[in-house]
């Protein structure tokens, strides 16, 4: 871990926080680069060297997207905003796949004119589409068509996608037929299957069932003579957030949440998918960024409601929906440990909304007014899903490298709550 405790004190690399939130105030997302590099290398090296596309959705603050570039990543995109910003931060066209269920048109012609290497498409009416915008822009596009497997990954509801009561993906008996017709029509190429069960995966046994479910349906398709020379096997790789940092006078977390075992998914998920002999490739988002990123703000108030304790901080579900959205659990640590005295407390922030909390009877190191605390593993879903709501200004964000430190992003003004609304008249 590149956060840790230098006697008591915070630091991410060679920086103490501290030092980053006196001069850039909070709230404040902070990254590592090491760790992103570090993060990004093991799975380079646990998935044997197959193409990783990093999923944007998890955080796509271009200084990130460029190490991830150099390090050797292509990207996922779901929009044509990512794929702007993937574009802009130095991917190849050839590097970025697009996908997503519900594509607008002129999506679909922003990928195409920038040359995207494919579009990895849910339903049979989109394919008439692309290929219709194909011929109009006179450039055949690569496809991968999403298949829902129909496969419980074991997750929260709501970042579970490959059951077959989910949005996304195509059923593959259907999807037999769309890849029939498609292989007929002269501006589409059918390159290959996309796959993507879910978020937040700490079994390895969904993702070993979804590759013998590819291997089957491959046998399939083969049988019904398509060929197809990609497997798109998605994202969803689990990562911990209890326990993301020990320290002796920290309090121990329940431990009963668990990271994927990449090991395992080396040893039992990889060997099937390569005996098919097509080109693999992986959209990986949370693993790389989620625990290279905190998200650091300040107590404002502390105060009793009867029995209960709250910390009132500014940080707000504005600033991470993830506990309000998904009841997501966060390590929370103070920037300065100055108290072995534990307290229980609902930690919350100004939103006027009682969802508003980080965290709920979270056992904490007593801390007051002024104070700051650190919300660990806070670089994936964290930025990307922040929000004006109560008209709050988005955070900044600092990118750590060594003793050095760079602003990213600045705080959002005042005017840049106003920058795009209009008088109708004056
Ligand atoms: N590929 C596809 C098609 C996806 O839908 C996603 C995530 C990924 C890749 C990347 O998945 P990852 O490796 O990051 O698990 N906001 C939620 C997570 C939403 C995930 C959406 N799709 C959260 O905060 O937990």
């Amino acid at each position: 871990m590149h956060f840790y405790y230098k006697v008591d004190e915070l630091y991410c690399e060679n920086v103490p926080i501290r030092k980053i939130v006196e001069e850039f105030q909070t709230p404040i997302y902070i990254y590592s680069k090491a760790q992103v590099i570090e993060n990004f290398n093991l799975l380079k090296e646990s998935l044997r060297g197959h193409k990783i596309l990093y999923a944007l959705k998890a955080n796509s603050n271009p200084e990130i997207l460029k190490i991830l570039k150099d390090l050797g990543a292509g990207a996922d995109t779901v929009s044509a905003g990512e794929i702007y910003i993937a574009l802009k931060s130095g991917f190849k066209p050839s590097d970025i796949s697009f996908a997503g269920v519900g594509k607008y048109d002129e999506e679909i012609k922003f990928a195409i004119e920038n040359d995207v290497f494919s579009l990895n498409v849910e339903n049979e009416e989109e394919i008439y589409i692309i290929a219709k915008l194909a011929e109009n822009l006179n450039k055949k596009v690569r496809l991968l068509i999403r298949i829902n497997p129909d496969i419980d990954a074991r997750t929260h509801p709501y970042i579970s996608t490959g059951i077959k009561t989910s949005k996304f993906g195509i059923n593959p008996d259907e999807a037999i037929d769309v890849f029939k017709k498609a292989g007929k029509m002269p501006w589409i190429e059918v390159i290959g299957i996309h796959t993507h069960i879910g978020s937040q995966i700490t079994d390895v046994e969904p993702f070993i069932e979804t590759a013998k479910f590819i291997l089957r349906y491959i046998e399939k398709l083969e049988k019904e003579g398509i060929k197809i020379s990609h497997i798109d096997f998605g994202g969803g790789i689990g990562v911990k957030y209890k326990n993301a940092l020990k320290y002796e006078k920290l309090p121990l977390e329940n431990d009963e949440d668990r990271e994927l075992n990449l090991n395992e998914f080396s040893k039992e998920v990889l060997p099937l998918l390569e005996s098919l002999g097509c080109e693999i490739m992986f959209e990986p988002g949370r693993f790389i960024i989620a625990n290279a990123g905190i998200l650091v703000g300040k107590v404002l108030y502390k105060k009793k409601n009867r029995d209960k304790n709250f910390i009132i901080t500014d940080i707000a579900m504005t600033e991470l929906i993830r506990p309000v959205l998904y009841g997501a659990y966060h390590q929370i640590v103070p920037v300065e440990i100055k108290s072995t005295e534990i307290e229980t407390a609902d930690i919350v922030g100004p939103v006027c909304e009682t969802s508003d909390f980080i965290a709920k009877d979270r056992k904490i190191n007593k801390v007051s007014r002024g104070d700051y605390l650190a919300v660990l593993t806070s670089g994936a879903y964290g930025f990307v899903a922040s929000s004006n709501y109560n008209s709050r200004l988005r955070p900044a964000e600092i990118l750590i490298d060594g003793e050095n430190y760079y602003l990213i992003r600045s705080r959002e003004t005042f005017s840049d709550l106003l920058s795009k609304t209009i008088l109708a008249k004056k």
